[in-house]
């Protein structure tokens, strides 16, 4: 290092860093920093600016400098317990640098449009940039169909409540499928049915009399790298779904939240199928890149634009326009494309890691089939064992898993087993994990095993 500037830049961020300043601390005035390292105070000066620059350090006017309060990551604690529970992505792969640089970039770019009421269907610039990206998942549609939502969540909220133009209340959903959805249809009291889905699909036969019969509004469904299965329709089956959906005028709510997480590229959405405006696609960005964001896509048929763009307004006014105007630049410049094939890979590798895994160490009694991808696998267990016995068990090895059961409908007919998911995983973490949770259903078995011995010794 030649200049002094960074000599007290670096002695600094080392003690920053340590928290040996602790966060919120008050540095030393710049006075004082020059006393303490025989240093001229504009030598100080630039050390201080280079770490605000980094946003390790923020100014006061009139006041001084004070150490950045970071988040604390919890690495400790991650790092004992074995989390297959959790769907946000790994802190590990988040693009925190990266698109700190979009936001700044845009605030320079876009000034005060980002702090004033921006388009309820979200910035043009962005639906521009956006009708190029969908394109690549086979995703054909002008930015006048696009509409910019604070989450996929927010999308699922507002279809379940507005009006379709079929005139038609019910939903239809598969069984199981994500929480959220269930959780705002249930909420807003729609009339929601089911139809199982396993790793194999759906019956076609029952989606059809469903739509013939049932006054279904739309049906709710997540074709790739389903939450909680893991599993995905095949292209036949997603041509079936759109050919019905046109026949009996129902709608398809398709929920690609994992779209760029998939390495087959002939693999296109209903969406793509469909010839008669009856699909609406949702694209979340929460998986692949920073779910606080809130940001996601939806392509609507014309003729459900404005009732979604009135109840989108009357929800939120507009997305927040800095976090749109970020993801332009992020897209636009292929930070997300470069991300994106990170990701995938990483996530890629830890589901074969998963499916060797299981397929070594589970028991026999243990039905589970990995999907080629994606972040969640199901796996039933046997029916001798109750599932909260194991939840429990397995979170005293502080190993935490969730039950499907979140997945069903009330009134639908229950095939519980355990969502897993590798998305805070390594590994080590998988291979410790499911040798964990191996053990446990086999010692859960072998003491139901005695104590039904010790009933018939009594009887
Ligand atoms: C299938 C599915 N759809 C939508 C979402 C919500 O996505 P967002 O964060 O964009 O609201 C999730 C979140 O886990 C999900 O699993």
């Amino acid at each position: 290092m030649e200049n002094k500037y960074e000599v007290v830049k670096a002695l600094l961020k080392e003690q920053l860093l340590s928290s040996t300043i602790k966060p919120g601390e008050k540095l030393p005035s710049i006075r004082a920093a020059s006393e303490l390292w025989a240093c001229s105070k504009n030598t100080a000066i630039r050390a201080y600016q280079e770490l605000e620059k980094e946003h390790l350090i923020y100014s006061v006017p009139k006041s001084g400098y004070y150490a950045v309060v970071r988040p604390v990551l919890g690495k400790q604690a991650a790092t004992e317990w074995i989390d297959f529970s959790s769907a946000s992505p790994d802190a590990d792969v988040m693009p925190y640098k990266d698109f700190q640089h979009c936001l700044n970039r845009a605030i320079e770019l876009y000034e005060d449009h980002l702090f004033t009421y921006s388009d309820p269907q979200g910035f043009f610039t962005l639906r521009r940039a956006l009708e190029k990206h969908l394109a690549h998942s086979q995703i054909f549609a002008s930015p006048s169909q696009i509409c910019v939502v604070s989450g996929a969540q927010q999308a699922l909220h507002l279809l379940a409540s507005m009006p379709f133009p079929n005139g038609k209340g019910a939903v239809l959903v598969e069984q199981p499928t994500f929480q959220g959805m269930l959780r705002s249809l249930d909420l807003m009291g729609v009339t929601t049915l089911g139809i199982e889905r396993t790793m194999d699909g759906i019956d076609l036969d029952e989606l059809e009399r469903h739509f013939r019969n049932n006054h279904i509004k739309f049906f709710y469904t997540v074709p790739r790298f389903h939450n909680p299965l893991g599993a995905c329709y095949t292209a036949e089956q997603k041509m079936r779904i759109a050919k019905l959906a046109e026949k009996y005028d129902v709608y398809i709510v398709e929920d690609d939240y994992l779209a760029d997480m998939d390495t087959d590229d002939k693999a296109d959405p209903i969406y793509s199928y469909d010839q008669a405006g009856k699909v609406i696609y949702v694209k979340s960005f929460s998986k692949i890149m920073l779910p606080g964001l809130r940001l996601a896509s939806v392509v609507l048929p014309t003729s459900l634009m404005e009732t979604f763009r009135l109840f989108k307004a009357s929800s939120d006014s507009s997305t927040s326009a800095l976090s749109q105007a970020a993801l332009e630049l992020y897209l636009n410049c292929g930070m997300y494309d470069h991300h994106a094939s990170l990701v995938r890979e990483r996530y890629r590798l830890r589901m074969q890691q998963l499916a060797d895994c299981s397929e070594r160490l589970l028991p026999q009694k243990m039905d589970f089939r990995i999907g080629n991808g994606g972040i969640f696998a199901r796996m039933s267990i046997p029916d001798e064992i109750d599932l909260h016995d194991l939840i429990t068990a397995l979170h005293l090895q502080q190993v935490r898993v969730t039950s499907t059961e979140q997945n069903y409908l009330r009134t639908f007919r229950r095939n519980y087993g355990l969502r897993i998911s590798i998305i805070q995983t390594d590994f080590a973490k998988i291979e410790r994990g499911i040798q964990i949770v191996a053990n446990t259903v086999s010692g859960l078995l072998e003491q139901q095993k005695k104590s039904r011995l010790q009933v018939i010794d009594w009887i």
